[in-house]
C-alpha cells in the first residue's frame, strides 16, 4: 500500500491542537507539577531496560491524547505496517525502506520483489562473522605474514557516521585492533591517519554503498598509493574489504570479489549500520558483540511494532517533537548523553534525523506550508554544562531536550558515577522548575548583600524554567542497549516523517552541490574560472592566485 499524502495541517485532531495550544502554552511545568501528584507516573513509559520519563514535558493528558489522535488520522499504524512489510515506502527512488530486515530473526520472512531477503542478511552476518573472527585471532595475515593491529574504515555519511559512533560508543567491549576512521575529502585526514599506521599491519575497509562518493574514492587511492610504496599490486587483496552494493567497481578498485560484503538497495546510507557497513565495529568488539548490538535493535523494532501507540516510546517522543516544532516553533532539539562513550551520537543523529527529514516538499508533491525536520545537536554532559547550558537555561529560545542517562556505570567508579548522575537529575529538574525570584532575593540576604545590590542582581539570578526534557534512563551502557538507543531514533524519524508527510528516505538536497563541485572541480583543475555569479568567480580567482 502507498502511504497517504495527507497534509497532517488539514486533520481535525491538528485543529484542535492548535486550539489547544492556545489553551495550554501560558500554563507552566511547575503549575502542572503542583495540581498533579502522578504526572511522572502518568507519563512515563517502562519497557526492557529503558526507562522513559516525558514528565517534564508542557503537556497535559489531553495534549498526548490530541497528538496520538493526529497519529491515528493520519494513518501510523498502517504506515508503520507497510514500512516492515518492505513496501516501497521510499516512492522518490522507488525502493523498500529495510534496515529492520538487518536485525530481524533468522526464521522471519520479510519479502522484496517477491524473494524472502532473510535469508541473503544472514548469509552477510555469517560472513561478517568469519572475517572478523580471522582478522582478531590473528589469523588473518597482511602480505609479510604479520597478524592485523590496525583497521582503517574509509566512507563518508553513513558509511562513517554510524561505525565511528559505535566503535567510540563500545569502548568499553574493544579488543585489541587500533580502529581509524578516515572520510573528510581534506588530505590532511587522511595523512594523520597515514602517520599512525604500518602499511603490513593495517587492514583498509573501504565502505560506500554507491562506491561512486567522491571522498571515499579519493581517500582509498591516496591510501592506495601509500600502500603500494612498500607493498605490491596482488598484496591489495590482502589488505583491501569493500562493502557496497557495486560490485563491479570494488572489482575495478583492485578487491577480490571474496572480500565484497554486500548491502542492498534497500538499506539507506544512514540507516545501514546494522549491515557489513558495521564490519568495522564488529572487528571492534567482536560479532559476538555486534549481534547484541542488532539484537536490541530488533526489541526495539518489536516494541515499536506491536505496543499500543500511548505506549509506544519512539511514537510518543516522534510526537512530543512535533507538539514543539509545529505548535511551539521550537527550531532546535539537544541530545545530551550523560556519558563521554556516547561523544559521536549527536553528529550521527545529525545525519539520521536532518537528512532524513529535513525536506519540504510533502508527499503530495506540494511545498509544505508548516514546518518540518528539527535541527539536532549536543554534547555529552557534564561537558554540555559548561559550554552551552547557559542559553538552555537563560537564552530566548526553547530547546526541548534529551537527556540519556546509565543507571551503572561500566568501570564501577560510583563515585564518578552518582556525581555525573546527580548533574543529570539536577539539569532535568533546574530546567522545569527554574528558580524564583523571591528564592533568589531570600539567598541574597542570607549573603548579606545590600538592598540595592539584591534589587540589581536580581533579574539575572532568575531561572523562568519551563524548558521541556525527555528523561531517558538505561540500565547499562551495552551493545544491546545501544542497538535499542539508536533503533528508537530511527523509529521516530519515522513516525515524524509520517505525521509529516514528506519522504524521509531519500537524500536529494545533498546533490546539487555535489554536481556544482564537479564543475567547479574542472575550472580549478584548468585554471580556467567562467563567468559565474561574481562572488564565487571571486573566491575562485583569489583561491587560484596562489
Ligand atoms: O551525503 C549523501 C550520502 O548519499 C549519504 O546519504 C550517504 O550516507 C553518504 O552519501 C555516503 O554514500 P556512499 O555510502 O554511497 O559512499
Amino acid at each position: 500500500m502507498a502511504l497517504q499524502t495527507i497534509n497532517p495541517t488539514t486533520t481535525a485532531s491538528w485543529a484542535k491542537l492548535r486550539e489547544h495550544f492556545e489553551l495550554i502554552q501560558n500554563t507552566t511545568m511547575q503549575e502542572m507539577f503542583q495540581q498533579d501528584p502522578d504526572r511522572a507516573e502518568k507519563f512515563g513509559i517502562k519497557w526492557n531496560d529503558f526507562l522513559l520519563d516525558y514528565s517534564k514535558n508542557r503537556i497535559s493528558t489531553k495534549t498526548m491524547s490530541l497528538l496520538l489522535d493526529l497519529a491515528s488520522e493520519l494513518d501510523l499504524k498502517n504506515a508503520i505496517k507497510d514500512y516492515f512489510a518492505g513496501e516501497p515506502i521510499n516512492k522518490t527512488e522507488n525502493r523498500a525502506v529495510l534496515h529492520t530486515a538487518l536485525r530481524a530473526q533468522k526464521t522471519d520472512v520479510i519479502n522484496v520483489d517477491g524473494t524472502n531477503i532473510v535469508p541473503a542478511v544472514y548469509e552477510v552476518k555469517d560472513k561478517i562473522k568469519a572475517f572478523s573472527h580471522q582478522v582478531i585471532s590473528g589469523n588473518q595475515k597482511g602480505y609479510t605474514h604479520k597478524a592485523f593491529t590496525d583497521v582503517v574504515n574509509i566512507g563518508i555519511g553513513g558509511s562513517d557516521l554510524g561505525p565511528a559512533m559505535a566503535v567510540e560508543a563500545l569502548g568499553y567491549y574493544r579488543n585489541h585492533l587500533n580502529i581509524h576512521f578516515v572520510s573528510n575529502i581534506d588530505g590532511d585526514h587522511v595523512h594523520e591517519i597515514i602517520k599512525k599506521i604500518h602499511p603490513e599491519t593495517t587492514l583498509f575497509v573501504l565502505v560506500s554503498k554507491t562506491f561512486t562518493t567522491q571522498e571515499t574514492l579519493t581517500n582509498a587511492q591516496t591510501i592506495k598509493k601509500w600502500f603500494l610504496q612498500t607493498a605490491k599490486q596482488e598484496d591489495v587483496a590482502k589488505h583491501f574489504v569493500a562493502v557496497s552494493t557495486n560490485i563491479p567497481k570494488t572489482t575495478e578498485f583492485g578487491i577480490h570479489p571474496d572480500n565484497v560484503f554486500p548491502m542492498w538497495d534497500w538499506v539507506g546510507g544512514r540507516f545501514s549500520l546494522w549491515s557489513a557497513v558495521g564490519l568495522s565495529v564488529s572487528l571492534a568488539v567482536g560479532y559476538k558483540n555486534f549481534e547484541d548490538l542488532l539484537r536490541g535493535a530488533n526489541e526495539m523494532d518489536t516494541h515499536f511494532k506491536t505496543t499500543d501507540l500511548d505506549q509506544n516510546m519512539p511514537v510518543i517522543l516522534a510526537l512530543l517533537s512535533i507538539w514543539y516544532n509545529n505548535f511551539f516553533g521550537a527550531q532546535t532539539e539537544a541530545i545530551i548523553p550523560y556519558t563521554q562513550y556516547l561523544q559521536k551520537l549527536a553528529p550521527y543523529l545529525q545525519q539520521g534525523i536532518m537528512e532524513s527529514n529535513g525536506k519540504s516538499v510533502g508527499r503530495d508533491c506540494k511545498t509544505v506550508n508548516y514546518q518540518t525536520g528539527t535541527i539536532i545537536w549536543g554534547e555529552p554532559g557534564t561537558n554540555a554544562q559548561h559550554a552551552f547550558f547557559q542559553l538552555l537555561h537563560q537564552g530566548t529560545k526553547l530547546i526541548p531536550s534529551d537527556f540519556i542517562g546509565f543507571k551503572t556505570p561500566l568501570y564501577g567508579n560510583t563515585e564518578h558515577h552518582d556525581k555525573l548522575m546527580a548533574n543529570f537529575f539536577a539539569q532535568t529538574q533546574a530546567l522545569m522548575q527554574g528558580k524564583a525570584a523571591e528564592q533568589v532575593q531570600a539567598e541574597c540576604q542570607q549573603q548579606g548583600m545590600t538592598a540595592e545590590e539584591i534589587k540589581f542582581i536580581t533579574a539575572f539570578k532568575t531561572f523562568q524554567g519551563n524548558k521541556p526534557t525527555n528523561a531517558l534512563l538505561i540500565e547499562k551502557l551495552t551493545p544491546k542497549t545501544l542497538g535499542a538507543l539508536l533503533a528508537l531514533y530511527e523509529h521516530k524519524i519515522f513516525v515524524q516523517g509520517i505525521i509529516w508527510n514528506i519522504f524521509s528516505f531519500d537524500q536529494w538536497g545533498v546533490e546539487l552541490g555535489k554536481q556544482l563541485a564537479n564543475t567547479i572541480l574542472e575550472e580549478i583543475t584548468t585554471q580556467k574560472v567562467s563567468a559565474q555569479d561574481s562572488s564565487t568567480t571571486a573566491l575562485l580567482k583569489y583561491y587560484l592566485n596562489k
